[in-house]
């Protein structure tokens, strides 16, 4: 690419990338595209992006563009060693347009990977004051000297870069807070009773095999995941003084089996992850032919998420309150679908689990 700053072919380049910020999902991909626009843009020999380890207090290789790319990704450079470590130690940005007259400059790297460094330019990498890390360009192809408006644009690509990787920590750290808070609260149900022991793992599994063999999609595939996980939690609420009193008013207007449920909707209605799941949590109880609770409603009006777990809440008091386990229930549980098909369930959540229960002698119990 042609680097022409007065047309603003530059600018447009970064917007451009930063527009897919928070688009693009996947960070290598995101960061191999700013390593080669960089390369490109800056008419370079190849691209870095190295990332504080800060435990080691050393920067390894996230990036690593050009010939050599794949021998320096295996190399780790400590802090205050080399160009890219003093950088990493003072916060600055450092533009070296012949090595060989740079004290700091440390041949070793360039031995033990190949790569000839004449020039380089690096720029931390710093996100709400933390250093992330440190991005550098190698080369210029015409050798010509780098110039105040080239670590304008790399300093933009750089800061892009911590922008993403941020963002990607980020989103780990509350998906890893949200995995372990379902898990948490799945096992706080079942120290309600010794009869839940495993019931909300069960639930969702199997609730979830149904669903993948009908060919449910995956905003409704994890909707049912979260109401198999947590359609009981009410009965963590029913004990709960507080929560009681609060919810009398509705309480008291349903029978001793009904409340479970309100207190489970009451319970996770605030919370807008679970908007998607309420309804199949709120109609787990319908039955298909429209006999069942808290609405009556029958066939294809109850939720399809609901209809699945209504039959594998009938599979699962086979197995808590029967005790059965094994074969023993696989055939039960093969007998209570072939009855209740049309009348408690739908019969084409019914010959999915059949399905289910008929692959590899298998049940649903972890
Ligand atoms: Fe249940
Ligand atoms: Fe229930």
């Amino acid at each position: 690419m042609a680097r022409n700053p007065e047309n603003g072919a530059d600018a447009l380049e970064i917007l451009t990338l930063a527009g897919n910020l928070t688009s693009i999902m996947d960070l290598d991909f995101l960061l191999q595209r700013i390593g080669d626009v960089a390369q490109s843009m800056l008419n370079c020999e190849a691209s870095s992006i190295m990332l504080l380890d800060e435990e080691r207090k050393s920067l390894y290789f996230k990036l690593a563009t050009g010939a050599k790319g794949s021998v320096m990704k295996k190399m780790v450079i400590p802090v205050g060693q080399g160009i890219a470590g003093w950088v990493a130690e003072h916060k600055e940005t450092v533009v070296v347009n012949d090595t060989k007259k740079d004290p700091r400059f440390a041949g070793h790297f360039d031995k033990a990977s190949g790569f000839v460094t004449r020039q380089l330019l690096a720029v931390p990498m710093i996100m709400k004051g933390e250093l992330i890390g440190v991005a550098e360009v190698l080369n210029r192809r015409d050798n010509s000297e780098f110039t105040d408006y080239d670590v304008k644009v790399f300093t933009s690509l750089a800061n892009l870069a911590a922008a993403a990787i941020s963002n990607t920590r980020q989103m780990q750290t509350q998906k890893n807070f949200f995995s372990h808070v379902l898990e948490m609260l799945g096992e706080s149900i079942e120290a309600v009773s010794p009869k839940l022991d495993s019931h909300p793992a069960n639930t969702a599994y199997l609730a979830c095999a149904i669903a993948r063999k009908l060919g449910v999609e995956d905003a409704d595939y994890r909707n049912i995941y979260y109401a198999g996980l947590l359609h009981d939690i009410g009965y963590i609420g029913l004990k709960n003084r507080r929560l009681v009193s609060e919810a009398s008013l509705v309480l008291s207007s349903l029978p001793p089996e009904e409340q479970h449920v309100a207190m489970s909707v009451k319970m996770l209605e605030g919370i807008l992850i679970f908007r998607g799941a309420l309804p199949v949590i709120r109609h787990h109880h319908e039955k298909f032919d429209g006999s069942g609770y808290p609405a009556k409603l029958s066939g294809e009006a109850i939720p399809l998420g609901a209809r699945i777990l209504r039959l594998v809440e009938s599979l699962e008091e086979l197995r808590m309150s029967a005790g059965l386990s094994g074969d023993e229930l696989r055939q039960r549980a093969k007998a209570e679908l072939g009855n209740g098909s049309g009348k408690l369930f739908d019969p084409r959540v019914v010959q999915a689990a059949l399905q289910i229960l008929g692959d590899d002698n298998k049940t649903w119990v972890f």
